[in-house]
């Protein structure tokens, strides 16, 4: 994540050497947001290399626009990355990528602009949309969800443990005043948290439950996930950064999924010999102190790198 627009994207070197990148090859940013990952990656490509940026957000894309309408190595779509395969089926490139970068999750100036509604710090519409032009913002939600599917959302999503207190406070409170500002909804889940204050918010983990539903994040990456190999040239590369843990449990696993046989077969004679459609490049990478001095946000963040197998076309 570029996790502040002036400050250099989350695990930069390390996702530079994942991608590896050749002057004259094709890649795809899928999460452009202010363009720190896209910027490094243009400029180890050379004249014959092409880069598509694609970002659900109309600001993003706004940035992309201004800073690389003028480049001809680049494509610009606004886009949620679930539709990445038909979006690069589009541009006659499936099968041809050199490199996959999915940097999930919200941006800074996301967080930082009150106006979107993602931060209990700062009070705003309660909206959380990644991109506001679609689907129902955080307060339409919370003004007709039942109130189990409110708690189910905070618990799975947020992994909050007071999640059924926090939705019984929102349904007694709407009873009576509509939910539309941020500020109010911290202010509910903090009376409805019990025990001693703590570093972190208590509304932390109710908002993060919120943006993750309302953006359907989960969805999107297991999709791309899916579509995302076969996009891929033969030794192409897929990296993904996540902040959640959730987020990371899909990709270490569909990851797992394409490298490795199912358990079952491994001992079982199988009729279809198990074809790996990517190799783990190795492990969880984090962010190392020198980079947490300077950008604390990456602490959460984790990288998972898989290649496509030479040899194996689309
Ligand atoms: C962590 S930021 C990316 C920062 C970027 N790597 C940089 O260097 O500036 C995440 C970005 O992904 C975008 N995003 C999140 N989910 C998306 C989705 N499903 N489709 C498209 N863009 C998405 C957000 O709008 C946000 O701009």
């Amino acid at each position: 994540m570029a996790k502040g627009h002036e400050h250099e994207p989350v695990l930069h070197g390390p996702v530079l050497d994942a991608l590896r990148i050749r002057a004259d090859g094709i890649y795809v940013d899928g999460t452009y947001g202010r363009g720190g990952h896209s910027t490094a990656m243009l400029a180890r490509l050379g004249e014959e290399g092409r880069l598509v940026v694609t970002d659900r957000d109309p600001q993003a894309i706004a940035d992309a626009r201004a800073k690389f309408a003028d480049d001809g190595r680049v494509t610009i779509r606004r886009a949620n990355f679930a539709e990445i395969g038909s979006i690069i089926d589009e541009l006659g490139l499936s099968g041809r990528v050199d490199g996959l970068l999915l940097d999930v999750g919200v941006s800074s100036p996301q967080l930082d602009d009150p106006d979107r509604g993602f931060s209990f710090q700062h009070d705003g519409p309660l909206d959380m949309r990644m991109d506001p032009d679609s689907g129902e913002s955080a307060a339409e939600w919370l003004a007709r969800a039942d109130e189990s599917d409110i708690a189910r959302v905070i618990r799975e999503y947020g992994e909050e443990r007071f999640a059924r207190r926090i939705a019984r406070a929102v349904v007694r409170t709407r009873e009576t005043t509509p939910i539309e500002r941020t500020a109010q909804l911290a202010a509910i889940v903090s009376e409805a948290v019990p025990g001693p204050p703590s570093p972190r918010h208590p509304a932390t983990r109710t908002f993060q439950a919120l943006r993750i539903f309302i953006n359907d994040e989960l969805g999107a990456l297991e999709r791309a996930l899916d579509d995302g190999i076969d996009l891929l040239a033969p030794g192409g590369r897929f990296v993904v950064i996540s902040f959640h843990s959730l987020e990371d449990r899909l990709v270490k696993r569909r990851f797992a999924k394409a490298a490795r046989p199912p358990p079952a077969s491994r001992r079982l004679p199988t009729v279809e010999p198990f074809v790996a459609r990517l190799n783990l490049v190795g492990g969880l990478v984090r962010a190392d102190e020198d980079e947490l001095v300077r950008n604390p946000r990456a602490r959460s963040a984790r990288m998972r790198v898989a290649e496509k197998p030479a040899g194996e076309a689309a």
